[in-house]
């Protein structure tokens, strides 16, 4: 069966990195059919929209989306294309490489983040000149959709368990039901969990990275501790992330559009390459997904790099030496 693979390259170094990952794609001469639309600033400026209504049709049809950045309209563009694919999580592998300068090397972290509720809901309002209020949304169905995810997932992955992290001792409620929903689906599997306050996470895990292995967390803290964990391996160039649905899934790198070094062509592919690993890996092409992944490292590794990791390659060098290697 053919797949089709809608590809959004958006705004910024989005427009270096994704045709990028489209090549490593292309050269593993999977019978996939890529079918490029339009999103972000750009298209705004254009059409008054961000996220055109073909673009979004298409994310909701296709059976995977590998997705670039969008800039200041990020908001509009990847919630919509989110939901588009019914996600309702996202995943951070979060792993430091051989040959990388990384704060920690010994990092091997995936954030399993709650992908539609919590602080992003978008129930925010401006009440007066002086008061701005957000409501959190948490539900025990999301919290146990993602509980049963992260139960499959140490499963499949053959982890001894996985993390909570949350911060339930303040916002009772809210993170009372995720923490109380996400243990009991753990419980009902035999799953392995531990919990930890996400505050006492952020310096735990600068510490010594290695006492957490699959971390579970709410929207917005699953955004920020996947971002500092970003930090502790070499950088946002080499994070990806997987945002699946019970249908479809959409594929992105965690990082944004990198305005200061936007047109140069010195953007680090890797992050997208390896958002492509994850796609192949959904759609069923595991030992192609390896293959890529297995190229990715070995390049990071010999080089050559990009800019962000010392070298002075081009997106298109590391590019040309990925598919090399493969
Ligand atoms: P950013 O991720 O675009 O950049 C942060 C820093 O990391 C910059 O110094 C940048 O040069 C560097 N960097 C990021 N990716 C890189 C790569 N592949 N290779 C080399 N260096 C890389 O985050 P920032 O600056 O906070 O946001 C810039 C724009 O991106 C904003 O308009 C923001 O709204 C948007 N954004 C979009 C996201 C999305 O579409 N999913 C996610 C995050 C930000
Ligand atoms: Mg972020």
């Amino acid at each position: 069966m053919t797949h089709e693979i809608a590809v959004i390259p958006g705004d910024g170094i989005g427009q270096e990195v994704t045709p990028a990952a489209v090549e490593v794609l292309e050269a593993l001469e999977i019978d996939f059919e890529f079918r490029e639309a339009d999103a972000g600033d750009r298209v705004k400026e254009i059409t008054g929209e961000a996220l055109p209504e073909e673009t979004y049709e298409l994310a909701a049809s296709a059976d995977a989306t590998l997705f670039g950045a969008a800039g200041e309209t990020a908001a509009d563009v990847i919630l919509p294309l989110r939901d588009a694919v019914d996600s309702f999580v996202n995943v951070r592998p979060a792993k430091a490489y051989p040959g990388i300068d990384a704060v920690r090397p010994e990092t091997d972290l995936v954030f399993l983040r709650e992908n539609t509720e919590g602080v992003y809901a978008g129930h925010e309002d401006r009440l007066s000149e002086d008061v701005a209020t957000l409501t959190r949304v948490v539900t025990q169905s999301a919290s146990s959709d993602l509980g049963e995810f992260a139960c499959e997932y140490v499963e499949d992955g053959e982890h001894d368990g996985f993390t909570i992290a949350h911060k339930a001792n303040v916002m009772r409620e809210t993170d009372g039901v995720f923490r109380d929903t996400i243990k009991s689906v753990a419980d009902e599997h035999g799953v392995e969990t531990d919990e930890v306050l996400m505050d006492a996470f952020a310096t735990k895990v600068c510490l010594d990275p290695e006492q957490f292995d699959v971390v579970v967390c709410p929207n917005l803290a699953g955004d920020v501790l996947s971002d500092l964990a970003a930090g502790l391996v070499g950088g946002l160039g080499l994070l990806p992330s997987a945002n699946i649905g019970p249908e479809r899934g959409l594929f992105e790198p965690v990082h944004g559009t990198a305005p200061d070094i936007a047109g140069e062509g010195i953007a680090n592919p890797a992050a997208t390459i390896i958002s492509a690993a994850m796609l192949l890996e959904y759609l069923g092409h595991d030992e192609e997904a390896q293959r890529v992944q297995t190229a990715v490292e070995t390049t990071l590794e010999s080089g050559p790099r990009t800019a962000d990791l010392g070298g002075d390659a081009s997106t298109e060098d590391v590019t040309a030496a990925i598919i090399d290697t493969l």
